[in-house]
């Protein structure tokens, strides 16, 4: 049986649903079940820092994985990014109530794994428009 703060996130949800446009998606699946989960990040620049505004999932997940995104979703919005890539498993299921049963632990994984998906998104398509928009110069010191 699931704690009440795991089963509290499963049938209340947050920041669930799909995002238009988002920083970064990612998407991250259990092959030994069949699950799948989405991760989209709305991310912005303030005062030199990369900070998540925004955190949208969707998920075709068991109540573990289900409850997992919900918390990281409410983890990871609002922080920076680089605080944010730095959360990990043993902290979700903390915040989760700390027991998880160890067959679910896989489940647990799902919703980490397409952040940090979105995250990598992110970050290539970031380097992509840095450098497209880099100032040409006219000699090249490589
Ligand atoms: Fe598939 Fe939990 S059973 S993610």
């Amino acid at each position: 049986m699931h704690n009440k703060t795991l089963l509290s996130h499963f049938f209340h949800p947050k920041n669930m649903g799909k995002m238009k446009k988002p920083s970064g998606y990612g998407r991250a699946g259990n092959p030994v079940c069949g699950d799948i989960m989405d991760f989209y990040l709305k991310i912005k620049d303030e005062k030199s820092k990369a900070i998540i505004k925004d955190v949208k999932w969707e998920t075709l997940g068991c109540p573990v994985a289900l409850a997992n995104s919900s918390v990281l979703s409410e983890m990871v919005k609002g922080k920076a990014l680089k605080d944010a890539e730095k959360i990990t498993q043993k902290q979700i299921i903390k915040k989760l109530g700390g027991e998880i049963p160890h067959q679910k632990l896989h489940c647990s994984m799902l919703a980490l794994d397409a952040f940090h998906q979105a995250i990598n998104y992110y970050k290539k398509k970031r380097k992509i428009i840095e450098l497209k928009t880099k100032p040409k110069t006219k000699h090249n010191f490589n």
